[in-house]
């Protein structure tokens, strides 16, 4: 089997190695930061991903770690590139990484072929292949190979993905790259690179679309007393439509839709094109994580020395990360309103110390609710049912639930006790905190 090169530890660098390991292939992974190599190379894997550390514990013979990009190429004729491309202040996408990349490339005296995982702007393959003919390398192949992998299922997205996506400059270097996914069934997409790289974009900024669509259905809802939970199922049942991304909540976050969008938009503003519903979908998304204050107001009054508990701190369940997660925002706007702020995770507590000094991140949920005056859910975590106690109620100085991922029955959360708030489903009549202070609060200590 084809031995294969990696370029970036990252999520999708460790994901897309550990599956090509685990179909036979020899890998090379290459990362810049020495701890992280060491890491690996000690069975330490930086990220979690749901079965990830395991299979490449299972596969440790065919996969080497290294920080020399010559020892990725000493045998492999083709290397993924899985660098992160980050937002720059413009809101473009910072390349630079990319750019190290080619630099760094060895001259192997062959045919090589860089196939770039990495999430680009559209016209980032014709600049590298300009800077790689310039540079009199025009024998390196490029292929744009975008990867659609969901953090949290990132292994099952791999090993059943619902298409593949081969852009390249020559039908070679793409037949090539095709050939590396005769494992699956699925569809194989050929096209040039920039219609390739373009899939990405726009699959990210539909999938953000659908996001923002039925949050503002949600909001809509609200103050006409449908459910939009009835209303996702109604719409999903079409055909057309389909169920998928039709989950209300406090708006999308992660590493790649806030990104992808905003690259989008920029890249479309820079060729003078105003991409108005790409930027209302941004707008739509801010707004709707700042909405739960209001509805925390709505029943506490001004949130100056209450205490706010924040449950699911990661962008979404099955991940320790939080970048651009809604908690991040949210936890800012409740101390700009004077709130005292607790989290908890059940995975990211290291990484939520990092990103949120002055809230005080607890061990336990019990610690996180202990003589709050309100709880939010903000990233929907099996482990939250756990609320659903008189107990977890009793626990609370007020007892009051904003559900913003909708992840309770709102029958249920009363029955528990609590004031329940969620995204787009009618309050109810009970939905109100007892005039007094209550003396329980200290109760269960
Ligand atoms: C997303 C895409 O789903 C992947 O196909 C893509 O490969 C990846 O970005 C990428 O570009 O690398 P990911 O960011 O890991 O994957 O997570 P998603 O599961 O898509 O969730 C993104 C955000 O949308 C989360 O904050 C989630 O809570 C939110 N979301 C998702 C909703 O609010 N409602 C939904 O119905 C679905």
């Amino acid at each position: 089997m084809e031995p294969l090169g990696v370029i970036g530890a990252g999520w999708v660098g460790l994901v897309t190695a550990a599956c090509f390991a685990d179909l036979g292939h020899e890998v090379v992974v290459r990362d810049v930061v020495p701890e992280r190599v060491a890491d690996l190379e000690d069975g330490r894997v930086p990220i979690y991903e749901p079965g990830l550390a395991e299979l490449l514990a299972a596969n440790r013979e065919r996969i080497r770690y290294t920080l020399d990009m010559a020892d990725v190429f000493e045998r492999a004729r083709m290397a993924f590139i899985c660098v992160d491309t980050p937002p720059t202040h413009s809101g473009d996408a910072d390349l630079s990484r990319v750019w190290r990349v080619v630099e760094e490339l060895p001259d192997v005296g062959e045919r090589i072929v860089l196939i770039m995982k990495s999430t680009v702007p559209v016209g980032t393959g014709a600049l590298v292949r300009e800077r790689l003919d310039r540079a009199g390398l025009a024998h390196i192949g490029y292929v744009s190979n975008p990867e659609f992998l969901a953090e949290g299922s990132g292994l099952e997205d791999f090993r059943s993905p619902d298409r593949v996506v081969v852009g390249a400059f020559t039908d070679e270097d793409g037949d090539a790259v095709a050939a590396l996914y005769g494992f699956t069934e699925a569809p194989i997409l050929r096209s040039d690179v920039a219609s390739a790289e373009m899939v990405k974009m726009a699959s990210n900024a539909f999938l953000a679309t659908r996001i923002s669509f039925i949050n503002e259905i949600a909001n809509v809802c609200e103050v006409t007393g449908a459910d939009v939970e009835a209303v996702a199922r109604g719409v999903g049942l079409d055909h057309r439509l389909g169920p998928h991304f039709l989950r209300a909540g406090i708006g999308y976050g992660g590493s790649c839709f806030p990104k992808d969008t905003s690259a989008l938009k920029q890249l479309a503003a820079n060729s003078g094109y105003h991409f108005q519903l790409l930027t209302a979908v941004i707008e739509v998304n801010e707004l709707q994580k700042r909405r739960v204050v209001g509805k925390l107001v709505k029943h506490l009054g001004s949130l100056r020395g209450k205490t706010v508990a924040l449950l699911g701190l990661a962008f979404k369940p099955n991940t320790n990360d939080m970048r651009e997660a809604p908690s991040l925002v949210l936890a800012s706007r409740l101390m700009a309103e004077g709130a005292s702020v607790r989290g908890w995770d059940p995975v990211a507590l290291e990484e939520a110390r990092a990103m949120l000094p002055s809230v005080e991140v607890t061990e336990s949920l019990h610690d996180a609710i202990k003589g709050a005056d309100a709880a939010v859910i903000v990233t929907e975590w099996k482990e939250l049912q756990a609320l659903l106690s008189p107990e977890a109620r009793g626990l609370m100085r007020k007892p009051l639930l904003v559900d913003g991922r909708n992840l309770l029955d709102p029958a249920e959360a009363r029955a528990a006790g609590f004031v329940y708030e969620s995204i787009g489903r009618a309050a109810h009549d009970l939905d109100a905190l007892p005039e007094t202070e209550e003396p329980e609060t200290q109760l269960r200590q």
